[in-house]
């Protein structure tokens, strides 16, 4: 197996719970757990829709569990599958991360006798995020009698005991489906889902429809014989009174849809979606290969967490895969999954964002009722924005503790700012911060500025009774983190204003009105900025985390080892308050946020400091990963790598203990950050994206790409520091010519005006025709005429008639006539994530592609009546160029006409020549047939060359 799977070879009897969110999959909008489709006592199935939540008592909201799609009984000869107590071998489960696929086979020995081979496969869809669907085929091997599939949807789906599910109706569409339509009980939203089943292979005996409340089922029979099989196809279309205003009628009509295509159809188009994703996000890594899997589970588990078209969610602390935290939002997704986001999928980051930005109203409210200006973020954030925190948590005795986070756990605000900033910055989205992120930006600074006290006899304004990151120690003051990212929050308040004004007066001078921004209100935002208690300790070269903390009692936590829980929890949360013991790294992170304002000195003295003060085993996962990125800025590599190791293990060996509670996808998260930020030592300067490599003696390369504003940029690290190249990708779009490229019709062309010069008794050779390459339609026919004088009309007709024959002979096209090499390098450049178009003079283009079946590889196709001016003018290619979004310095050109090789250069492009040397004299490079290309090389080729 190579490292794109997650598989176990035996079935795990008793912790069922951790691997059920560790086989968790998902398309951003659902997630479903990985629970087996037949169910046992005390586990937890779970589809969790994003947005989708109920009130509840204490939590206050909570996802709500969806109905069970999964649900699917299987009986041999009246016998139940069921894996505690038959005799199964060959057992194998395995998550696909090509393209989310999870699949399970495993040989059954029937109690009454006989062997079947089952095969369970399932997926979510990312080309219709409505869609989930799941196939099994039982194959017997020396069995015969009657195997029963019984499935449906189940609604009777629970959180951890409490139902927030009311039915509602359900009833039966056709033969093969049916729906259940239910509701939640206080936000009353409707969700509907429907589904069918259908035999795929075997001769069903009896199939019958039960339509049991709440639980609609279908049982399918068969009778099998050694050597025969059957299969079942099970697809589910899931809509809810959030996305649909009917969902019914859109849930119906999807698995129409849906239905006709089948399994197999679904998921091509899924696995087409997941080729794109991976494209762009990818990250390889050579020499390591539990490095490599673990981070690319990390980055699979963020892309099913993320939405794709709702704004108006965010990714919960447990993304979708689990009932911990209720499925609230916290700063776990600006401050550590973001940047994954920011860096290879921004309009997924932008998305996230406007989640922030909707629910400033809530913000603002916040703020208000606690007295201050601005908009103050809920610490636990769900629809609204409300605050979601609870008051009151019971602990393990039964007593009730008192929980802070959402009074005074202040930093989430200036969380959400600097993921804003650090967004701009990345992506250069100047129509995010104009409309969105500037309002945020000073709405948050309003809120710290009035949030700072004054404090007369230091002179300074004091920020009281905070937690920062450290929950360990909670109602302190002068928090360094808080303070600074506060600081700095006001700071780039002022910045942003300006900034708006010159980019957009108006909306510079609305926001001045509306927040009331007068230039008295922004000298005190400037008084706080120089006035404000930073904790910073000149003598040492530390910060304190917050004041007296440099007095609490300092432990040698190696004295509590080993241990297997958290250090609150043995020493109690009042104890561990007068102790130096940190949760996670406090004044590191703000040190990690604010790099560039941090001497290497200091961060030397604040890490040999705090570092082992920090509770990373069992303390905050968060911790682990970002101080593994500060070990690798300090130059203590092994640690970094020791602490990105415990981080890849959180969810897949589950180290905490605490896993099926839901994927800790912020450290999925710091996991990717620490790849890219700490080893690789990517860093944005002036002069674009570098990295400073400080790989683990193990990682002999490592390959990934990133997006900086809006351009793609390639690394590949190896440790001789050498061979690293971070230029930009120099081809991001390929257009190809048609005929001579991709195809030859010459002989069609030749064979049309042929009919047509018989017709008219004008002679006509193929030598002649030789000369027409590459020319329109209405030249050609004057060359063909050598002077011969025809009236316009006659011309016309002439055209028309020509045109007739060769679209007559287009029809007999098949992709037996692309030239050799071309579906390949096609399919090469889409692996590459190039953008691919087509720019032919040929009117009939697209009717050619389609025969050739390579229409849908493009991504756009233009023609000779796209533009006036033909080749050797540049207009074509560059049109196709505007189509792709690409800009024309990163397109390149394969032509195999001279016309075309001069269009291209005129055009500020790569030109490649395909055929011989003497015709394409002008080209960049020239292959003699696309065969010989490889994409590769041909990038090696041109990264080292001067286009002109
Ligand atoms: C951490 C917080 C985090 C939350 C949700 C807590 O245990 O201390 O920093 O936001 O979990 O993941
Ligand atoms: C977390 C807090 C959270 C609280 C209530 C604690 O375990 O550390 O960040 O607000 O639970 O959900």
């Amino acid at each position: 197996m190579d490292n794109w799977h997650i598989f176990e070879t035996q079935f795990n009897n008793k912790n069922n719970r951790s691997l059920e969110t560790v086989y968790t999959i998902g398309n951003g909008y659902l997630g479903t757990r990985g629970t087996f489709e037949e169910g046992y006592p005390g586990d937890q199935p779970a589809t969790l829709i994003n947005g989708f939540f109920d009130d509840i008592p204490i939590v206050f909201t909570e996802l709500a569990n969806t109905p069970n799609w999964l649900d699917l009984q299987i009986t041999a000869n009246g016998e139940r599958l069921n894996l505690k107590n038959a005799v199964v071998t060959d057992y194998f489960r395995d998550l696909n991360l090509h393209n989310g696929e999870l699949t399970r086979t495993l040989h059954w020995e029937v109690a009454a006798g006989g062997h079947l081979a089952l095969e369970f496969q399932r997926f979510t869809s990312l080309a219709d995020e409505h869609i989930v669907a799941l196939r099994c085929q039982v194959k017997s091997i020396d069995f015969s009698g009657d195997i029963e599939f019984h499935s449906g949807l189940s609604g009777y789906a629970d959180n951890e005991g409490f139902l927030h599910l009311e039915w509602i109706e359900q009833g039966k569409i056709d033969a093969s489906s049916a729906y259940l339509q239910v509701e939640t009980r206080k936000t009353h939203h409707t969700l509907v889902e429907a589904f069918s089943l259908n035999l795929t292979r075997g001769k069903s005996s009896t199939s019958e429809f039960c339509d049991s409340r709440m639980n609609p089922f279908k049982v399918e029979k068969v009778h099998l014989e050694p050597g025969q099989e059957a299969e079942i196809e099970k697809i589910v279309a899931i809509y809810t009174s959030l996305d649909a205003s009917h969902p019914k009628k859109s849930a119906i009509a999807s698995l129409q849809r849906a239905k006709e295509l089948g399994y197999t159809a679904l998921l091509a188009q899924s696995s087409a979606e997941w080729q794109k994703e991976w494209n762009a996000s990818n990250i390889s890594i050579q020499g390591d290969d539990e490095a490599d899997r673990a981070v690319r589970y990390a980055i699979y588990q963020l892309l099913i967490a993320a939405p794709r078209k709702n704004e108006h969610v965010s990714i919960p602390a447990k993304s979708l895969s689990g009932f911990g935290y209720k499925g609230h939002v916290f700063w776990d997704t600006e401050v550590f999954m973001l940047p994954f986001f920011t860096y290879t999928q921004p309009k997924i980051a932008r998305r996230l964002l406007m989640y922030r930005y909707f629910t400033l109203p809530a913000a603002r409210n916040k703020a208000n009722s606690n007295n201050y200006e601005g908009a103050q973020f809920a610490w636990e954030s769900a629809a609204t924005g409300e605050e979601n925190t609870p008051r009151w948590v019971p602990l393990r005795d039964g007593n009730l503790v008192r929980i802070w986070c959402g009074d005074i756990e202040h930093h989430i605000t200036s969380d959400i700012a600097f993921a804003i900033q650090q967004y701009w910055r990345v992506t250069g989205d100047n129509d995010f911060m104009r409309n969105f992120g500037a309002e945020i930006i000073l709405e948050t600074a309003r809120f710290w500025n009035s949030r700072a006290e004054w404090d007369e006899p230091s002179n300074r304004y004091h920020i009281n009774n905070v937690i920062g990151p450290d929950e360990y120690h909670d109602r302190i003051d002068n928090n360094a983190y808080t303070n600074n990212m506060a600081r700095w929050n006001i700071q780039f308040g002022l910045e942003i204003l300006e900034w708006l004004k010159k980019d957009s007066p108006a909306k510079a001078d609305e926001l001045e009105q509306r927040l009331e921004l007068t230039p008295p209100k922004l000298d005190h935002w400037r008084h706080v900025i120089d006035h404000l208690y930073l904790g910073f300790d000149p003598q040492t070269g530390l910060y304190e985390q917050f004041e007296g903390f440099f007095k609490r009692q300092r432990v040698d936590l190696a004295t509590f080892e080993p241990r297997t829980e958290s250090m609150q929890a043995i020493l109690g949360i009042e104890k561990t308050q007068e102790f130096q013991i940190l949760k996670q790294p406090d004044v590191l992170m703000l040190l990690y946020l604010m790099n560039a304002n941090t001497s290497k000195e200091i961060l030397e003295r604040n890490f040999a400091f705090y570092t082992p003060v920090t509770d990373s085993s069992y303390g905050s996962s968060l911790g682990p990963p970002i101080q593994a990125i500060l070990a690798t800025r300090v130059g203590d590599v092994k640690t970094a790598y020791d602490l990105f190791r415990l981080s890849a293990k959180t969810d897949l060996v589950d180290v905490r203990g605490n896993s099926g509670d839901g994927i800790h996808i912020a450290t999925q998260g710091g996991l990717w950050q620490a790849v890219i930020f700490g080893f690789c030592g990517l860093e944005m300067t002036p002069d674009g994206p570098l990295v400073h490599p400080k790989l683990p003696p193990k990682w002999k390369r490592v390959q990934f790409n990133i997006l900086i504003k809006g351009k793609k940029y390639e690394f590949d690290i190896r440790p001789e520091g050498k061979a690293n190249r971070n230029a930009v990708l120099p081809v991001q779009g390929a257009i190809f010519d048609l005929d001579g490229v991709l195809t030859d019709t010459s002989e069609l062309h030749y064979r049309a005006w042929k009919r047509l010069a018989d017709e008219a008794g004008i002679p006509f050779t193929r030598a002649d025709n030789e000369f027409l390459r590459g020319i329109p339609r209405r030249e050609s026919l004057l060359r063909i005429l050598k002077g011969r004088k025809v009236s316009e009309e006659k011309l016309q007709e002439m055209m028309e008639r020509k045109n007739q024959y060769y679209v007559e002979s287009i029809s007999l096209l098949t992709k037996r006539d692309l030239l050799p090499g071309a579906r390949s390098l096609l399919d090469s450049l889409k692996t590459a994530g190039i953008k691919i178009g087509l720019g032919s003079a040929s009117r009939n283009a697209l009717l050619v592609v389609e025969k050739l079946g390579i229409a849908s590889l493009f991504d756009a196709i233009a023609d000779g009546a796209s533009v006036v001016h033909q080749k050797p003018a540049p207009d074509l290619f560059l049109h196709v160029a505007g189509l792709l979004g690409v800009s024309a310095e990163y397109c390149a050109v394969f032509e195999d006409a001279a016309a075309g090789i001069e269009a291209a250069r005129a055009g500020g492009m790569w030109a490649i020549g395909i055929g011989p040397h003497e015709r394409l004299k002008n080209a960049h490079w020239v292959y003699p047939g696309l065969n010989e290309i490889s994409v590769t090389d041909l990038l090696d080729r041109l990264s080292g060359m001067k286009k002109d």
